[in-house]
């Protein structure tokens, strides 16, 4: 009985050295963990701002073709007349949206009548006055919209992208 109190009293000690350790190793990493910085997630896209036009060069619903975030991604601007969520400008009725449909790619045209961009592909059609929602058609998201900015001179700037633009696994490539 004697060896079996020992053993048990060396594990009791060998335990406690450990629970000592891990405690000093706990209170250290307490100590380091506001120096710590998170590592950005991989999907994170660092957009460039770019200029697209200035506020005096669109006209009340009718696009103006741009590109974003570079020349192989169309797209336009539209002054929608009537102030919505996402809009910019002094009307808060300025959007951006990429020309690609969700779909297949299709480029789309815009239909002034009720502020939609059409699909010639398979007739996917997005609601320009609610941030390109999806409102028919085979496209199984909503039309990826521009984060945009105007700033004092009236230089519009698209400086991000709400959803993936089609063919693409990143946005900026
Ligand atoms: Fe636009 Fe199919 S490519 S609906």
């Amino acid at each position: 009985m004697k060896r079996c109190d020992r053993l048990i009293d060396v594990g009791r000690r060998r335990f406690l050295t450990g629970a000592g350790a891990m405690t000093a190793g706990a209170a250290a990493a307490s100590v380091l963990a506001p120096e710590a910085k998170a590592a950005p997630g991989a999907a994170l896209v660092s957009y460039p701002p770019n200029r697209l036009a200035n506020v005096s060069d669109l006209k009340v619903n009718e696009p103006l073709d741009v590109a974003y975030p570079d020349d192989e991604a169309p797209g336009v601007l539209i002054k929608l007349g009537t102030r919505v969520p996402a809009g910019v400008g002094p009307d808060g009725d300025i959007v951006g949206f990429t020309i690609l449909c969700p779909h297949k790619g299709f480029p789309m045209a815009y239909d002034a009548a009720d502020k939609t961009l059409n699909c010639p592909g398979h007739y996917s059609r997005f609601d320009c006055e609610r941030g390109g929602q999806q409102i028919w058609g085979h496209a199984t998201q909503n039309l990826p919209q521009y984060a945009l900015r105007v700033d004092e001179k009236g230089d519009i700037y698209a400086e991000g992208v709400d959803e993936l633009i089609y063919g693409r696994l990143s946005n900026v490539l």
